[in-house]
């Protein structure tokens, strides 16, 4: 499973950063991305789906392939 950040539709709400930290980095704008390829470990899952919940702009995607 992976994570991605849509840069488009980030709006810098950092909510992701607060349920997830070690999945999300933050540039100097306080944009988020994903951390490293974006693969998401299997004890990291529950929190991953939390923070696609908790993005209010809807930028943060799972890819459950691979
Ligand atoms: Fe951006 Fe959403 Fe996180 S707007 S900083 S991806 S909570």
């Amino acid at each position: 499973m992976k994570v991605r950040v849509d840069p488009r539709l980030c709006q810098g709400h950092n909510r992701c950063i607060s349920v997830a930290p070690d999945l999300f980095d933050l540039d100097e704008e306080g944009f988020a991305s994903a951390i490293g390829d974006g693969t998401v470990p299997p004890d990291r899952r529950d929190l991953a789906g939390l923070a696609v919940d908790n993005c209010p702009e809807q930028a943060i995607s799972l890819d459950a392939g691979s």
